[in-house]
């Protein structure tokens, strides 16, 4: 059975594009990515649409969008959800009624550094061991069970921007892993 993935992202999304082009390039056997759900417009709604993907701009500042948004999701028969680079709280009531997996992809070693700018705090506290991590979501925030985790180390006189790179391609690596599993171990 093939299961339906919907994707919220908020920004860049090259972790959207990371996993467009697995599924173009047939790499997916029984996933396929449905739905991409944005917070606002951004660059990752356009790659999306450039990939012909049914996509979503919702305005989250009304509360009442997460029941409209559960309705759309359940029309789009959605079994997992997929944060890649999604900023909102995803409300504790939409968890409870989706009751389906959503799993968040995070860049850090959690439960270290959770919460927002993750590489830029770990940048700064000179960490020698950093990482990234997958994670099913519960209500409190970037604490649910972990699913995978890759790590990294620090390069005496790295800049950040390097460092964040670095950080994008072991995401990479590590949600394309995860996926590779899920067709062979769903
Ligand atoms: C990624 O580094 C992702 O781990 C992070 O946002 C970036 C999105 O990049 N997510 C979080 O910090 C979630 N708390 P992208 O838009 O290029 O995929």
């Amino acid at each position: 059975m093939l299961t339906r993935w919907a994707v919220f992202v908020s920004g860049e999304g090259s972790n959207l594009q990371n996993i467009l082009t697995l599924e173009s390039e047939g790499e997916l056997k029984s996933q396929s990515i449905e739905l991409v759900v944005a917070n606002k417009s951004c660059p990752a709604i356009e790659k999306a649409q450039r990939y012909s993907k049914n996509n979503v701009v919702v305005d989250f500042r009304n509360p009442e969008v997460w029941a409209e948004l559960l309705e759309v999701l359940n029309q789009a028969k959605i079994d997992k959800i997929f944060l890649l680079g999604f900023m909102k709280i995803i409300s504790s009531g939409f968890i409870r009624s989706w009751a389906k997996p959503i799993v968040n992809l995070h860049p850090s070693l959690l439960p270290q550094y959770k919460g927002l700018q993750a590489i830029e705090r770990a940048f700064v506290a000179k960490e020698e061991r950093m990482g990234v991590s997958l994670h099913e979501v519960v209500a409190e925030l970037d604490s649910g069970p972990i699913l995978k985790q890759a790590e990294l180390w620090r390069i005496p006189g790295e800049s950040l921007e390097v460092l964040t790179e670095r950080f994008h391609k072991l995401e990479h690596k590590l949600v394309r892993d995860y996926l590779l599993d899920l067709d062979i171990r769903p």
